[in-house]
């Protein structure tokens, strides 16, 4: 628990609302204005941006998605598991981890506008990612659905997504 509390406090880390902790870190100066990117983004953009993001095995990641590519590279810790689903209802499955002779990787990318979701299966742990992307990230492509939501959208996955969907909350 110490090892966690101590990155937390060192990398400067705040709560991410999909869970996990987070901070940017790098921001490029440069942007890419609206019509270079086209529709799918509304405004400009940095040409991209860089967060640290650690997650622990007490809580989840939960499925959520943004318009770009994601990039994410295991720094430290215990393995973690990204679940995607297409929006075309494909379900895929990757864990991230330097023991790459299990058939684990130190990367990976998850294709934009994919639902997926991370979590850190060995109890007690803790791990810690970077996750890149270009364009830069701006929360108004992200998009965090409730469970029921994504439920209603993808009946066939309804485990995964019960499991690792964002709860309903009651105000
Ligand atoms: N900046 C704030 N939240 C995020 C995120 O979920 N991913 C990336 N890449 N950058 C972020």
């Amino acid at each position: 628990m110490n090892t966690i509390n101590e990155i937390i406090k060192k990398l400067e880390l705040l709560p991410h609302p999909e869970g996990g902790y987070y901070r940017e870190y790098y921001r490029s100066e440069g942007t890419i204005d609206q019509q270079s990117l086209g529709t799918p983004y509304n405004g400009k953009r940095n040409y991209a941006t860089s967060i640290y993001f650690l997650l622990t095995s007490d809580t989840f990641s939960a499925f959520h998605r943004i318009k770009q590519d994601e990039l994410w590279h295991f720094y430290r810790g215990a393995p973690i598991t990204i679940h995607s689903i297409s929006d075309s209802g494909i379900y895929d499955k990757v864990t991230l981890s330097m023991a790459i002779e299990n058939g684990e990787y130190p990367q990976y990318v998850v294709k934009g506008g994919h639902w997926f979701a991370a979590e850190v299966t060995q109890p007690d742990s803790y791990a810690l990612v970077g996750c890149t992307v270009a364009p830069g990230f701006d929360f108004a492509d992200f998009e965090l659905p409730t469970q029921t939501v994504l439920l209603e959208k993808f009946p066939q996955h309804q485990a995964i997504i019960s499991r690792l969907g964002l709860k309903e909350t009651c105000d």
